[in-house]
């Protein structure tokens, strides 16, 4: 390799990382969310999309995600960085549930944490009792089939909530912590089988708990 071909290669290097510095100081974030004329859903040929906020202008600012629309939303609400209105009509009842659900557990992942507060920041009772699940621990049958297939669960998640590839903030409890505090909250059956309350997710997987 010539004197000349190395400088030039290490030309490349230097505004690669040149390149790579500007990029850095331009706001990284606002490649990542199209522009209107560009997402495919609006028409660009139309001049009143000059009126319209852009998303990256709008997003930027709010607690950033890995996934979805980038944004985290139950952050920016949490945060304060947002504050949706609550309510239409001043006689509507804003009703807010804090009680956390498990399902799923025993499983081949983590079993399932459905927490209501999160929920319940953003929706009525009546999305989803009683026509999406019975309010009561145990009486729907969930499958991640019919999630995965816009069903249950996946009505929003992958649609208006975060997205179904991001296993984790569903499945996210351990199942060796539950069988720990099964064991503690029932000291004196020792024998029993540690899976009393959710029985449908157990054998939905052919793995009972043990
Ligand atoms: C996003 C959907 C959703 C919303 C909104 C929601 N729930 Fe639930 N709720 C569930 C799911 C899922 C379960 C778990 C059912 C199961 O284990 O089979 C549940 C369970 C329940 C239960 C039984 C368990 C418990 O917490 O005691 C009650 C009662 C309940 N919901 C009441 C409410 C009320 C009241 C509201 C509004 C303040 C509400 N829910 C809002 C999805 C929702
Ligand atoms: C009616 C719509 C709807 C349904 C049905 C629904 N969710 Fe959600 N879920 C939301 C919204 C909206 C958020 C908040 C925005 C976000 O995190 O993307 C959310 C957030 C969450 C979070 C994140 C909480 C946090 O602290 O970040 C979890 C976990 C979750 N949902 C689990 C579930 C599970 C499990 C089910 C099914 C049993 C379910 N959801 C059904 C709309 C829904
Ligand atoms: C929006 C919440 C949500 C997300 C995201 C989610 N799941 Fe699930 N998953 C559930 C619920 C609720 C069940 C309970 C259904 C049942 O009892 O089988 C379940 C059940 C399962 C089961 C059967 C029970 C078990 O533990 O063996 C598997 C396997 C599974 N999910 C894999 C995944 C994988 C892999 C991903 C990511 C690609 C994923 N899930 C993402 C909610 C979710």
């Amino acid at each position: 390799m010539s004197w000349r071909h190395r400088a030039r290669g290490r030309g490349w290097w230097l505004s690669a990382l040149a390149g790579l510095a500007a990029v850095a100081a331009w706001p990284l974030a606002a490649q990542q969310w199209a522009r209107l004329e560009a997402d495919g859903l609006h028409d660009p040929a139309n001049p009143g999309l000059a009126q319209l906020q852009q998303p990256a202008e709008a997003l930027m600012p709010l607690p950033r995600d890995t996934a979805g629309n980038l944004v985290n939303w139950v952050q920016a609400i949490d945060s304060g960085a947002i504050a949706p209105r609550t309510q239409l009509f001043p006689e509507t009842q804003v009703r807010l549930r804090e009680t956390d659900i498990i399902i799923a557990r025993y499983g081949s992942m983590p079993a399932v944490k459905f927490p209501h507060r999160q929920h319940t920041l953003w929706l009525d009772c009546a999305n989803c009792h009683d026509h999406l699940f019975r309010p009561q621990v145990g009486a729907n049958r969930f499958s991640m089939t019919a999630i995965l297939n816009g069903e249950q669960c996946g009505l929003c998640h992958g649609a208006v909530a975060f997205p179904l590839t991001e296993c984790n903030r569903c499945h996210s409890v351990s199942n060796a912590a539950l069988r720990a505090q099964a064991r503690a909250a029932a000291p004196s059956a020792p024998s029993a089988p540690s899976a009393p309350s959710v029985p449908s997710a157990a054998s939905a997987t052919g793995m009972g708990g043990r």
